[in-house]
């Protein structure tokens, strides 16, 4: 018997948008279990992270095969919490997962065939104790598959009812469009693109989130706070308990160089100045684009969480404001 009963209030306050042109709202703010949900992590810290998350009215939780670790990890934690503690609330969550990257030895155990996809949608479906996941991604493009076959498979897996909706991550913008063209022609449209989006890195604005737009694709940008580096996280040196300092985090130190601490610094000024954590604007930053969906976030604790799902009291910015971050991060 669960100790946990979600609150009343919980969509009281959280911001859903519609995903591109589907009918599938996401929240704002949304969970991602990439760390801190693995077998190396502790499951009651798991446990309270969801509970509160989606007490906050976060309703998408986004995992893959390969988190952890060890890889398949997070999926089997969230399985378990899952069945423990929101049993009677599947029809409130939508729940995500991919493959794309290496999941087991050979030939299909990585990349995009049907062969792997099909076969690794089935483990996570196991590994979570679920019938169907909401949305399946593939993770990232593969040179040497035909499209077709990777869309092909995407398809497959919807009209087996194994996933309600299709998506594609790590795609650039132009194979994002031929995707699109081909699931269109089978039936089942692409409604979301899962790219790295933060003040770091902003390779979507030369083209993808054009893209998207026009083909009426949702955006879900992953590590919006870079990690950790767009928070105050690192502002005094690399602690044993934070990404960089963990030695499976994907997250280096030498990633963390005095240039991009220099920038953090005086975005932090900012963000203070605007009341606001430095996680806050740069949840804020992400958010300011019509077609971002949802913010993807992972958290390590209940109060990282609380602090970014406090982001939408303020999103907007003063044209000087803008300026002001153009020039910390030219
Ligand atoms: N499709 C893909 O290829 C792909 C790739 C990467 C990620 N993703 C997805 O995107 C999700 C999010 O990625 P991410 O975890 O890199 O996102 P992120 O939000 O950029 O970074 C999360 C980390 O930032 C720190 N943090 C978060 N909130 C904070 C706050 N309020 N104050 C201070 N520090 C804070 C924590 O670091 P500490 O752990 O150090 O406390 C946390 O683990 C993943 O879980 C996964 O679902 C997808």
């Amino acid at each position: 018997m669960s100790n946990y009963r979600p609150i009343d209030n919980r969509y009281d306050s959280m911001k859903y948008n519609r995903c591109g042109r589907s009918g599938l709202k996401l929240p704002a703010i949304s969970l991602g279990l990439w760390h801190n949900f693995g077998g190396v992590d502790e499951i009651e810290n798991c446990r309270a992270i969801l509970w509160r998350a989606f007490d906050l009215g976060i309703t998408h939780f986004d995992l893959a095969n390969n988190y952890g670790p060890p890889p398949g990890s997070a999926e089997e934690n969230f399985g378990r919490i899952l069945h423990e503690d929101f049993a009677s609330s599947r029809d409130e969550l939508i729940i995500s997962s991919k493959a794309g990257y290496l999941m087991w030895p050979g030939p299909y155990g990585d990349w995009g065939t049907r062969k792997y996809l099909i076969a690794s949608l089935d483990q996570s479906l196991k590994r979570m104790g679920l019938d169907y996941v909401d949305i399946f991604y593939h993770h990232r493009p593969d040179p040497e598959t035909p499209l077709e076959e990777t869309m092909g498979a995407l398809d497959q897996i919807v009209r087996s009812g194994k996933a309600l909706y299709a998506g594609v991550s790590n795609y650039p913008h132009e194979l994002t469009r031929q995707a699109q063209q081909i699931l269109k022609r089978l039936g089942t449209p692409c409604i979301i693109h899962q790219p790295v989006y933060n003040m770091f890195n902003r390779w979507v604005e030369n083209g993808l989130l054009q893209t998207l737009r026009e083909e009426g694709i949702g955006c879900i940008p992953f590590s919006p706070l870079a990690q950790g580096l767009l928070t105050n996280r690192y502002l005094s040196g690399i602690t044993p308990d934070s990404r960089a300092g963990k030695p499976h985090g994907f997250l280096r130190p030498h990633q963390i160089t005095d240039e991009k601490l220099g920038k953090v610094r005086r975005l932090n000024d900012l963000a203070q100045k605007r009341g606001q954590s430095l996680a806050q604007m740069s949840l804020a930053w992400v958010l300011r684009c019509p077609e971002i969906t949802s913010a993807l976030i992972g958290a390590s604790t209940v109060a990282q969480l609380e602090d970014a799902v406090g982001t939408l009291k303020n999103v907007s910015f003063t044209n000087e404001e803008f300026q002001s971050i153009e020039n910390i991060l030219a």
